[in-house]
């Protein structure tokens, strides 16, 4: 299982790559603004340089369906690790798989974002995107079970073996990562700050602190057992 960052905080996003498990980025417009960019392309541009060769999807702004396919495009040119993301209907619930369509067979890589439920996620693998984007806490909001949800579209991906990976984002609290980890996610993209949270434990922190006094105390009695046999030698000579 992969884990992408949530964010477009680059001291977040290299502290976490220091730390050896960020996979990927993901992003929208609003994460992008909260993060301080204030020019699309540019913020884009820098954080996709900032992964490397690792993917970093960025959102389309329009919500009209031939915009978005000019958008995509244009987008899928800042970087080679740009990967498009088009929600899979716009906001007056049109269908937006025509765009993931072309893009995909323009060999461009979608991410299908805002899916709430298992069938906009199957249709937009049939469309062609390379990743599913499941809504936890959204699912959630409205009374549903995501784990529910991430089960079945991974079982159903995989029975009939689309490549298509499902990212598991709109995550809330730390129980929604392990949910999800456990129900099948291929990806799941987290706000760092609840990395620090997911690493730590007090239990943890009182262990190795036992485990720190019990060297000391093993040190020292090395060392006054070592001063004991040499002054043991220095008698018999
Ligand atoms: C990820 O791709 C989504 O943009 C993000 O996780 C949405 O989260 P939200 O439901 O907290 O807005």
């Amino acid at each position: 299982m992969q884990i992408y960052l949530d964010s477009a905080d680059h001291r977040e996003i290299e502290r976490w790559t220091r730390e050896g498990i960020v996979d990927g980025v993901t992003t929208n417009p609003s994460i992008l603004f909260k993060d301080g960019v204030f020019d699309l392309e540019d913020g884009a541009r820098a954080l996709a340089r900032l992964l490397g060769d690792r993917p970093l999807s960025v959102e389309v702004t329009s919500d009209d369906p031939a915009r978005m396919l000019a958008q995509g495009r244009s987008l899928a040119r800042l970087a080679p690790n740009v990967v498009v993301k088009i929600p899979v209907t716009n906001a007056q619930g049109e269908s937006c798989l025509g765009v993931i369509h072309s893009l995909s067979r323009e060999g461009i890589a979608v991410n299908t974002t805002a899916i709430l439920s298992f069938n906009q996620a199957i249709l937009a693998a049939k469309a062609g995107a390379a990743y599913v984007s499941i809504f936890a806490g959204r699912i959630a909001d409205e009374g549903n079970d995501p784990s529910i949800v991430i089960r079945n579209v991974r079982n159903w991906l995989t029975e009939w073996e689309y490549t298509a990976k499902i990212i598991v984002g709109s995550i809330r609290a730390v129980i929604d990562i392990q949910a999800a980890a456990l129900a099948g996610a291929h990806i799941i993209t987290i706000p760092p700050q609840f990395l620090p949270k997911m690493v730590d434990h007090k239990y943890t922190r009182e262990t190795v602190s036992q485990f720190n006094r019990d060297a000391a105390r093993a040190l020292e009695q090395m060392s006054e057992a070592r001063a004991a046999a040499a002054a043991s030698g220095s008698s018999q000579r």
